[in-house]
């Protein structure tokens, strides 16, 4: 049976980075409450001529070389975000262009914070079915261009980043073993941009304007983001017939050092296995499973036959899960 097997990781950040300290400097905040109620330090932040294209591409660049492929055999390019270049077209084909893969069909993932896990989903399945045999999937945002730095709800847990992986097709057992993508469409205000499309154009959205950034309701999210992950995770693994004990290592969206602590607890998964990078870049949406994948593969931390998942939840609402035998 073909399966889809993660070849090579790369992950690209911002040189710059932005501190719970310099943020006591512009909102009624202190590091002391952001440490203790998100887990986040510090995170990355672009710089004027630095975009979402601008990371995905050098986070595609370093998974190729880790997979030794190179861009003219990539035949899909699945790209997870919510802050492309433009609104359209797609970042995956700015990326497509950058590094050359003449011979990719490119498209970009709107599923926000689950976005790499839908992606890498829609890449496996593709190659389950023939469709690819190469592929790049990217997840990358430049989120801080979307945060209200006068909202201290918000603006502090968010950074910018990409991380990205190749999938190849391979016959047998290795790879990803099967995905869990799910959505509710009846929370959408929750959590999401309502400026810049065609209901709050952007003459209606002008920066200053609520309505032109991430408007995000934090208890109710918190508390679904742990119901939903803590399902998908456990469901897939059942209808898989693994058990929560054989989990390796498990690689979480990172939003909430708490929501983190919650699914580790109810998958009785100790410290040591559940992989958080949270502290140094917050929560960078779609590129957050990937960035961590790629710190967790280049620090040895995943053995070949490991049994590792990915578990993701945003707006939309949107999660999912995926195990990968590595
Ligand atoms: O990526 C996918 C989705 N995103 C998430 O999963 C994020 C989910 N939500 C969260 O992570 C949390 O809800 C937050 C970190 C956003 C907020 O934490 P919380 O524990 O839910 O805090 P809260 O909103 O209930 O606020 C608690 C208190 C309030 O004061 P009172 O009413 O108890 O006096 C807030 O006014 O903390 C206050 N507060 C702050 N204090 C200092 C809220 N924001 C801040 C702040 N600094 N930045």
């Amino acid at each position: 049976m073909m399966r889809a097997k993660i070849t090579g990781t790369g992950a690209a950040v911002p040189e710059k980075v932005l501190t719970n300290f310099d943020l006591e400097k512009i909102i009624d905040t202190s590091d002391e409450w952001i440490v203790s109620r998100t887990g986040i330090r510090e995170r990355r932040i672009a710089s004027e001529g630095e975009f979402t294209s601008t990371f995905a591409t050098q986070a595609a660049e370093r998974a190729m070389a880790m997979a030794g492929v190179t861009a003219d055999q990539i035949d899909l390019i699945v790209l997870a975000t919510i802050t492309g270049d433009y609104p359209w077209p797609a970042t995956a084909c700015i990326v497509q262009s950058n590094i050359k893969a003449v011979n990719a069909v490119a498209f970009d993932v709107s599923a926000a914070c689950s976005g790499f896990v839908y992606a890498l989903t829609i890449a496996d399945r593709f190659i389950r079915s023939g469709g690819a045999k190469k592929a790049l999937v990217i997840g990358a945002e430049v989120l801080t261009r979307i945060m209200d730095y006068t909202d201290r709800n918000t603006c502090l847990l968010f950074g910018d980043g990409a991380g990205a992986v190749v999938v190849e097709a391979v016959e047998g057992e290795i790879g990803i073993y099967d995905s869990l993508i799910k959505s509710d469409g009846n929370y959408v205000d929750l959590l999401y941009q309502p400026g810049y499309g065609n209901r709050y154009p952007g003459a209606k959205a002008k920066a200053g304007d609520h309505l032109a950034y991430l408007n995000m309701q934090g208890n109710e999210i918190f508390k679904l983001a742990v119901r939903n992950m803590g399902e998908a995770a456990t469901n897939v693994l059942e209808m898989n017939g693994l058990q929560e004990s054989e989990l390796s290592l498990l690689i979480p969206h990172q939003a909430n050092k708490r929501i983190i602590d919650a699914i580790a607890k109810r998958l009785s998964l100790p410290e040591e296995k559940v992989y958080i990078n949270l502290e140094r870049f917050g929560n960078t949406s779609a590129a957050s499973i990937p960035i961590a994948l790629d710190e967790a593969n280049r620090a040895n931390k995943i053995a070949k036959g490991d049994l590792i998942m990915f578990v993701a939840f945003g707006g939309g609402l949107t999660w999912g899960a995926v195990p990968v035998r590595w």
